[in-house]
């Protein structure tokens, strides 16, 4: 710590080595409140022998999300991925060959695209939907997990998944899942079960894919998938993904997209339940003078069923203004990506809000929370509660300041699937809630589980019954 230039960020005071490990460990969200509190926007905690700088809300974390990736790269902080999304793919090339695949990715997702996907994300949602009882209880989290597989297969791995390998190809790529461990972020080959299997799973389905891709190949044929623009993507020189490629770069997407879509689908629905029920119970504030967010998503999709009848098209999901707010401000209270990460390859400057600039130095990890920035009480007015019109365009809290709203990251690597997200939560919402009425079971959503990856809520019980929204 001594050998830092007097220009660099102030260093949290915790036990050298292992005290910032077992902090961090502890409740990495705790641990940044508290240093934000004595230290300031910008401030270094030691963790083992890394040293990672944080940037804390709207003035600071600009200088995370506008750097070049010469600044600052993901590639060192993401490189634990390439067990499970494979060789020659994202982390594991040079940052052309990488700006080219993530060419790629934005032509698979670009906005024109996302006409044929809604398609296919209508037709899971009817069909899983269709197949529930007229009434029970359901885990919201373990269904909406299933229906989001299940919509991935369909628009990213393809129909030859979907409709022939749909139970082996979901059963490795949790595999994959399951191999991701927090060990593995700084020991990505230790030999652990877990890794074992990671790799069985990852060969396996090599296997499987080397068969789709060939036969898409050999009949160049086109389908509206993302695997498609996968297997006939040029790279400037001409030359092609190596079919093992292809499926790195669904991994991948996949990973990118899968639990982040599902959990924001399940937050949007038990915050929506939660603020309903505790305003009719006179729990909440305006108890039974203004109507609950949740009646006023019913009452536009009332709106749009008037309108258009059961269809649902990209242009109907887009006019969706009253859902889409309450899933934005759901990823708001809880975005799944609760903190990312660069790693500085040369020394770079961050100046705060109160005018002060601190040199960070080359070699730190710098990371910035969606999760704390998020609930700034000085940016979002009493941060805690769930309010979707306080996004809304009159108050608009998060457009005051730019990076107020983080949870789709920004910048130079802005999440690319923002718009296939909140189609496809719209999509899922809107047909659950024309077909069911959901009650949560006890007064208050589940709490997030701080120890996921991706971090979402625990177990989430809700009460569904049969009906038909007029
Ligand atoms: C990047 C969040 C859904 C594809 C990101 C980042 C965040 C994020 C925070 C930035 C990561 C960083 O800066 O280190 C989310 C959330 C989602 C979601 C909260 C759902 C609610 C999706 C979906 C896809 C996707 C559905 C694809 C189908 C990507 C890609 C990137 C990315 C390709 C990398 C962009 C880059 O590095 O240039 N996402 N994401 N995301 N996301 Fe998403």
């Amino acid at each position: 710590r001594l050998l830092r230039p007097s220009s660099a960020p102030p260093t949290a005071l915790v036990l050298p080595v292992v005290g910032g490990m077992l902090s961090f460990l502890g409740g990495p969200l705790a641990l940044i409140s508290k240093f934000h509190a004595s230290c300031g926007e910008c401030f270094t905690l030691p963790v083992l022998h890394k040293r990672i700088t944080f940037l804390i809300g709207p003035h600071a974390s600009p200088f995370f999300f506008k750097a070049p990736d010469t600044a600052l790269s993901q590639k060192e902080v993401y490189e634990f991925n390439v067990p499970t999304f494979g060789k020659g793919v994202v982390f594991d090339v040079d940052h052309v060959t990488r700006a080219e695949q993530f060419r790629f990715f934005a032509e698979a997702l670009k906005g024109n695209r996302m006409r044929s996907y809604v398609q296919m994300m209508v037709k899971e949602a009817e069909e899983f939907f269709g197949a529930w009882g007229d009434e029970g209880v359901v885990d919201l989290r373990d269904e909406l997990s299933r229906l989001v597989v299940l919509t991935a297969s369909r628009c990213l791995l393809g129909k030859e998944v979907r409709e022939t390998f749909q139970d082996e190809v979901a059963h490795l790529v949790h595999e994959l899942d399951m191999g991701m461990v927090p060990l593995s972020v700084f020991f990505p080959y230790f030999p652990i079960e877990p890794h074992r299997r990671r790799d069985a799973a990852r060969k396996e389905l090599a296997k499987i894919f080397d068969g789709i891709v060939e036969k898409r190949r050999q009949e160049n044929r086109e389908e509206e998938d993302v695997l498609n623009t996968f297997v006939h993507a040029k790279y400037r020189d001409g030359s092609q993904l190596t079919n093992d490629q292809v499926l790195g770069m669904l991994i991948a997407v996949l990973f990118a997209g899968q639990h982040t879509s599902s959990i924001t689908s399940t937050w949007t629905g038990l915050l929506l339940l939660e603020s309903h029920q505790k305003q009719k119970k006179g729990i909440l504030e305006g108890s039974g003078k203004s109507a609950t967010f949740l009646e006023k998503v019913l009452d536009e999709q009332r709106k749009v069923i008037a309108e258009h009848g059961d269809e649902l098209t990209f242009d109907i999901l887009q006019s969706m203004d009253s859902l889409h707010f309450s899933i934005k401000e759901a990823l708001r209270m809880h975005p799944p990506l609760i903190m990312l990460l660069r790693y500085a390859h040369a020394p770079f400057d961050v100046t705060t809000s109160d005018g002060k600039t601190y040199t960070v130095p080359k070699g730190d990890i710098i990371a910035t929370s969606p999760a704390y920035s998020h609930r700034l009480d000085h940016v979002f007015d009493k941060a805690d509660e769930y309010k979707p019109s306080r996004l809304e365009p009159g108050a608009a809290e998060d457009a005051k300041v730019p990076f107020s709203f983080i949870g789709f990251g920004g910048g130079r690597h802005g999440c690319m699937g923002e718009a296939f997200a909140y189609l496809q939560i719209k999509a899922i919402w809107s047909i659950a809630l024309r077909n069911f009425e959901f009650e949560l079971i006890g007064d208050n959503a589940p709490e997030a589980d701080l120890t996921g990856m991706v971090v979402g809520p625990y177990a989430s019980q809700v009460r569904f019954k049969r009906r038909k929204l007029k």
